[in-house]
């Protein structure tokens, strides 16, 4: 489904399947780079990454297994809380992986920043992550976030694995959903 086919729910395109394409190609190519020779673990988070995920990993030069992990973050209100739960766990055994982190976007950063902490405790060599979008408030906490799509203003965006109310995940572009739709 492209943008024009949800016109009237979406207020604004701010990235294009296009431009998605050519970033995941770019981060790809300095990722083969980083990690050649590593044991690489991808991480993706659900179910937003999904997209990132399997365009990404396939733009890569190196093979690099992949395992998904499910949180929830609660707390009053939408806002996601630091507190985070675990509904589905890694399949794999980090210890002395690479962990890369695939994620579709962090907001607050709170549930990087303890997927970054739990998974250090498990003793992997290493953890870094991939955002494919970034918004302005992940700055203000400190979440390590060596590869970034895109820095998008702060708005609520759907499309491209990211949902509203489960909604919207198939849309190729990334758009800002019109309040309409929420409101
Ligand atoms: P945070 O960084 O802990 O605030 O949480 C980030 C998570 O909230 C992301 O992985 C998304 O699942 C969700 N999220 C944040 N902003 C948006 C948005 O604009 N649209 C859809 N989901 C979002
Ligand atoms: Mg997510």
């Amino acid at each position: 489904m492209r943008a024009a086919e949800v016109s009237s729910e979406i207020t604004q395109v701010l990235v294009t399947e296009e431009q998605i394409l050519a970033k995941l190609e770019e981060v790809a190519e300095r990722v083969s780079a980083d990690y050649e020779g590593k044991n690489l673990l991808l991480v993706g988070v659900l179910k937003g990454a999904i997209m990132v995920m399997a365009d990404f990993s396939r733009s890569l030069r190196i093979t690099a297994p992949m395992d998904w992990m499910a949180v929830s973050s609660y707390g009053a209100g939408t806002k996601s809380s630091g507190v985070v739960q675990i509904r589905k766990d890694l399949d794999e055994d980090l210890h002395d992986r690479h962990v890369l982190i695939v994620e579709d976007i962090i907001d607050s950063g709170l549930t990087l920043s303890w997927l970054l902490e739990n998974f250090e405790s498990r003793g992997a060599a290493s953890v870094e992550v991939f955002a494919l979008l970034r918004k302005p408030d992940a700055a203000k906490v400190e979440v390590r976030c060596k590869y970034v799509g895109f820095d998008i203003p702060n708005e609520f965006v759907v499309g491209y694995g990211l949902d509203y109310a489960e909604k919207y995940r198939n849309l190729r572009d990334v758009a800002v959903l019109a309040p309409h739709v929420y409101s």
